[in-house]
């Protein structure tokens, strides 16, 4: 384990209002910094907003404000949300603030008279409607802008450059030897192909008579700094570089730089390659998340589905909000928003699941027990078995909040949940105080019970606010949870007063009527669905193992399996991937439609198809794993 634990978001221009892709990486960050904080780490986490260059300037001229005005109004919207999804940063940096722009004008000074800034003349194509340079290699016949289609003009100009193209190789060898500093790993693929290109050096100014809301060169007043060269630096502004020697010493190198897939060059060759060109140590991890899509549409203002989380939070909660984001992204990959698929969430994970324990728990204390935890008899088999899959879920999601996994983590949690409900209706409390067995009633009980302060602890940096309500509602008014305590049993005082706080997850009804006339029509078609047995007997289920599997290159929803159906090899492929690693699925005897038409998924070939059950958005194989089934048996 580390002695410290520094995080940080990248910075959101100020340009506009928050999304739900900046909510989400702050949640991230703030799940991850509460983790370490459990597991007693000193903790560090910034966030802040880049407020300089081309896009912040732009708005502000729309707006009829100046930039700092825009800054200044947009920054309060950031501040406000952060504090609504009750986001613990330790600090928020503005990249206009002078502890900023001070130090990034030293830094500048420093390089510039290292030699590694140069001014050199700069021919290129500019785009005066986009406000961007293009290379000749990149325009539309030969002279238009490849983004908006209209002609370019050439342009001359005197800038300054960062010399990055001689740290190309030095860049190569660090990413290699260092496999946890790109994550996840197809990321550091995609950088490590960038880099085999040449790298060229990288204009680091703006004239201003083009741009003047950046920071001034320290050595030519006619520039100001370009905004990434600028933004990148707030990672080390924040903890006190060349300010104050000793925080900076205490945080840096940063645990993990989170930021979305598409900042990925500027974070892994220009920063990497600013730092050591400065001569300070890299980041330990930087780590590329996926994209919200909205269904499977890109989030955009043009297309108008832009998810406002302000609004998510105040109409769902921002528990169940910070819970949707932590389970429904399966870390690195892109993932998909509606309110549809977040209610089916809600209502299966918080309401059913979860909400559905606490409640008929602390009735059963309440109604059986006079409202007080009682002390636990010996121990049966039930008990034990609920007590190892709660103990296990704790380590399961210690494990993946470390290894970045965070929804199957999630996941485990909810098995236990489900588990313990499903403990509930095993051992029948309620017949067990009807036969007067007052001792195995309090075991039940307890064991209950204690599993709901377990859960509630390891959830707690998920969802703070409801676990806190969980504690409360079984006796615990202290708020102070250590780690320690959720792995050991048994450390619910017996003697605590349970408190009855009513729904915790209240169900939602999905657009009440809307959706009830959905689902008779649904009903009625599926009445006159119905199928013949020789129809049944058309489609041929067998039992196959998989040999190998592994992921389909740029799809992540897929996986390639390698298939043996009574000795025949075949290849399948199979839309599983959010759900399996591909390590998961070999060696398992899976259920197939054996006689589908082979078919070419995105361009692979795949034949037969395999069986799962999902419900909402989690997914398990249809095995006959354990049973000892040779391939090829028929199924049905
Ligand atoms: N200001 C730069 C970052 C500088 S860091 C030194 C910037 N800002 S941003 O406001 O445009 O975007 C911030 C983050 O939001 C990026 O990590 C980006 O990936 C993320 N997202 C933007 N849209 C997103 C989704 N639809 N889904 C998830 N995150 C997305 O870039």
């Amino acid at each position: 384990m580390n002695d410290t634990f520094y995080v940080t978001t990248p910075i959101y221009y100020v340009n506009d209002k928050p999304h739900i892709g900046h909510s989400y990486t702050t949640i991230l960050a703030d799940v991850l910094s509460r983790y370490h904080r459990l597991l007693g780490e000193p903790t560090f986490f910034l966030t802040g907003t880049d407020e300089h260059g081309q896009k912040v300037q732009k708005a502000a001229v729309a707006n009829k404000m100046t930039p700092i005005e825009q800054c200044d109004t947009t920054v309060v919207r950031f501040k406000e949300l952060w504090k609504k999804l009750e986001i613990t940063n330790d600090d928020f940096i503005r990249t206009t603030e002078p502890r900023h722009k001070n130090v990034v004008r030293k830094i500048l000074q420093e390089l510039f008279d290292k030699g590694e800034i140069y001014k050199a003349e700069y021919a290129g194509r500019y785009c005066t409607p986009c406000e961007r340079f293009f290379q000749e290699k990149d325009l539309v016949d030969g002279e238009l802008c490849p983004e908006c289609k209209r002609p370019t003009d050439k342009i001359i100009e005197s800038n300054y450059f960062f010399r990055m193209g001689k740290y190309q190789q030095w860049l190569i060898d660090h990413i290699n030897s260092h496999p946890e500093f790109i994550q996840p790993d197809f990321r550091r693929n995609e950088t490590l192909g960038f880099l085999r290109k040449p790298l060229e050096d990288l204009c680091i100014s703006r004239p201003k008579s083009r741009l003047e809301w950046g920071i001034e060169l320290p050595f030519d007043k006619n520039y100001v700094c370009y905004v990434w060269f600028d933004a990148l630096i707030n990672y080390i502004t924040g903890v006190g570089y060349g300010q104050d020697d000793a925080k900076f010493a205490k945080w840096w190198p940063v645990s993990y730089h989170l930021i979305g897939k598409d900042i990925l060059t500027t974070h892994t060759v220009y920063w990497p390659t600013m730092l050591k060109s400065m001569g300070v140590e890299q980041p330990k991890t930087i780590f590329a998340h996926g994209w919200w899509l909205i269904g499977s549409e890109k989030m955009s203002k043009t297309t108008g589905n832009v998810v406002n989380p302000m609004e998510m939070a105040e109409k769902y909660g921002v528990d169940a909000f910070r819970y949707f984001l932590m389970s429904e992204m399966s870390l690195g990959n892109d993932a998909s928003f509606t309110e549809e698929i977040f209610v089916t969430r809600y209502n299966s994970n918080l309401a059913n699941d979860l909400g559905n324990l606490l409640s008929r728990v602390v009735k059963m204390i309440g109604k059986e027990a006079g409202g007080i935890i009682p002390a636990p008899g010996a121990e049966m088999e039930h008990d034990k078995e609920l007590r190892e899959t709660v103990l296990d879920a704790v380590s399961a999601m210690e494990a993946t909040l470390l290894g970045m996994k965070i929804d199957r983590g999630l996941e485990q949690v909810m098995t236990a949940i489900r588990a313990a409900n499903r403990y509930m209706e095993k051992t029948a409390p309620w017949k067990l105080a009807k036969e007067k067995n007052t001792e195995r009633l309090n075991t039940v009980l307890y064991t209950a019970a204690e599993s709901l302060r377990i859960i509630s602890g390891i959830l707690s940096p998920v969802m703070p606010a409801k676990m806190c309500e969980i504690r409360k509602a079984i006796g615990i008014t202290d708020n102070q949870i250590d780690i320690n305590t959720l792995k050991m049993w048994g450390k619910l005082q017996p003697g605590l007063k349970v408190v009855d706080i009513g729904s915790l997850f209240p169900r939602i009804d999905v657009k009440g009527e809307a959706v009830k006339a959905a689902k008779s029509a649904e009903t009625v078609a599926v009445a006159e669905d119905l199928i013949t047995i020789d129809d049944f007997k058309k489609i041929k289920l067998q039992t196959a193992k998989v040999l190998e599997a592994e992921k389909v290159e740029g799809a992540d929803k897929l996986l390639k399996l390698q298939i043996d159906v009574a000795g025949e090899k075949r290849q399948l492929i199979a839309g599983i991937a959010q759900f399996y690693k591909p390590e998961e699925v070999v060696g398992r005897t899976i259920v197939i439609v054996a006689n589908l038409k082979p078919a070419k998924i995105r361009g692979v070939e795949s034949r037969g198809m395999l069986l799962a059950a999902k419900d909402g958005k989690t997914l398990k194989l249809i095995t006959v794993d354990g049973a000892d089934f040779p391939t090829g048996c028929s199924v049905g």
